[in-house]
């Protein structure tokens, strides 16, 4: 009889052992790890909608030419980049439209990541197993292998890729890319920002070639973080300028014309190292914070997202930009507490007041009336408006203000830049 019993437990068990061994039953949160809620809402989205117009173009191109688009990922990790460009819509859409992607998988004609670390690649080929027109290959993205096949129309790095290399080895690299393109190619470059916030303590005013100990000490809760044995590895910090002598070198070096088009800043405020405070002890952490309003069901104590930027002498037109950008990011907070209180529990009141914000830049303007006009139109609604719409819809509102207040310069955890080739 109980054998009998152990046997069903057996058959019952296997299985679910099995799927548990897959990964797949792991509680999902968005509060911490890899695809935490800023890195899908917010890292991920400010990517698409930053190079979305550059692709649309070659996109559109590609398709009036019956041609099909071909991508090179340099560096590809896990192979995350192909869900990234997949991810893109094709524009912006009213709330009764259904989103369309920009590249449809018919229009896509070949991905090739490459990336020098087995194991990733070996990751990489586990995820996109069954669509045969998405290729990942082990190795060094200096021997130019890709350079003995077709061109590319897209040369695509992310995530940091770019800062393992100096900035020789990139200006090679990137002339290596544009002796290999066609006319009109376009190249994404994704480095760590010299001037985050997060390692404020790494600053220099010394225009030489800076290089960082990371540490990917974050993905440790913050009471294992010093115990746990985290090992460092350098990575480039590089700013605007450091970009475009680069790319100056890489067109001295391949003769051919390489335009920039935008540099743009990821995750001003919002890094992953803004939580663990080890590059600057200022830090707190609003990573946290702004992964928790993207959290469903979740409230959050609004106070925590107030930064109190703490200036570094000697750094006067970034303490400037720090100081107003803080300013504004700080005013949206504040606004959205007070209107929370003045009108959360409010079912009558639709009507916006009056326009009272005219001093602000105009994303701010904007930013303060959407949060005013949720609060108003939500507050009554059954379940848990505060937590399901309030509070994402700051955290969009705050994305907005990065997006749009931002220099490009570097200030960020990223800073990428998009170029074309033109030959
Ligand atoms: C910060 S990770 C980014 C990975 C991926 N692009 C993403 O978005 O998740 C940098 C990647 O660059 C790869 N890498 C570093 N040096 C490389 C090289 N010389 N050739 C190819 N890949 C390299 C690393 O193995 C790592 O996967």
């Amino acid at each position: 009889m109980n054998e009998k019993i152990e046997d069903i437990t057996d058959d019952t068990r296997k299985p679910y052992s099995a799927a548990v061994n897959t990964g797949q039953y792991i509680k999902k949160t968005g509060l911490t790890g890899k695809y935490d809620n800023v890195r899908r809402f917010w890292e991920d989205e400010v990517t698409r909608l930053c190079i979305r117009p550059f692709l649309k173009k070659i996109v559109d191109r590609k398709a009036q030419r019956l041609e099909r688009l071909r991508i090179l990922d340099v560096g590809c990790g896990g192979g995350d980049g192909y869900d990234l460009l997949m991810g893109i819509t094709a524009k912006d859409v009213g709330i009764y439209e259904y989103a369309v992607d920009l590249i449809n998988p018919e229009q896509l004609g070949f991905y090739r990541g490459i990336d020098i670390n087995p194991d990733l690649i070996e990751q990489a080929r586990e995820q996109h197993s069954l669509n045969s027109k998405v290729v990942f290959e082990c190795g060094d993205c200096f021997d130019s292998s890709f350079t003995n096949s077709k061109p590319f129309d897209v040369y695509f790095t992310s995530y940091g890729t770019i800062s393992h290399f100096t900035a020789d080895q990139t200006a090679a690299l990137i002339s290596d890319i544009a002796e290999h393109s066609e006319n009109d190619a376009i190249l994404i470059i994704d480095w760590l920002g010299r001037y985050s916030y997060e390692w404020q303590d790494l600053w220099s005013a010394d225009r030489k070639e800076q290089f960082m100990d990371y540490r990917i000490s974050y993905i440790y809760p913050p009471d294992e973080r010093d115990k746990a044995d985290i090992q460092s590895f350098p990575l480039r910090l590089t700013c605007r300028e450091g970009a475009t002598s680069i790319i100056k070198e890489a067109r001295r070096l391949s003769g051919v014309d390489i335009k920039v088009k935008k540099y743009f800043d990821r995750s001003i405020f919002v890094g992953r190292h803004i939580d663990t405070a080890e590059y600057n002890r200022n830090c707190t952490p609003l990573r946290e914070a702004v992964n928790s309003l993207l959290e469903p069901n979740l409230r959050t104590d609004l106070n925590t997202l107030i930064v109190d930027y703490v200036p570094r002498e000697g750094f006067r037109e970034l303490n400037r930009f720090f100081d107003k950008f803080s300013s504004s990011w700080n005013t949206l907070v504040n606004h959205t507490i007070d209107f929370l209180a003045k009108f959360g529990n409010d079912t009558k009141s639709t009507e916006c007041g009056s326009d009272i914000y005219h001093f602000y830049p105009e994303p701010l303007r904007q930013a303060v009336q959407t949060m005013e006009k949720v609060i108003r139109s939500t507050g009554g609604l059954p379940g848990d408006s505060r937590a399901n719409i309030i509070e994402p819809q700051l955290a969009y509102a705050l994305r907005k203000l990065e997006m749009e207040l931002q220099t490009g310069d570097g200030v960020g955890h990223g800073l990428v830049g998009v170029f074309e080739i033109k030959k």
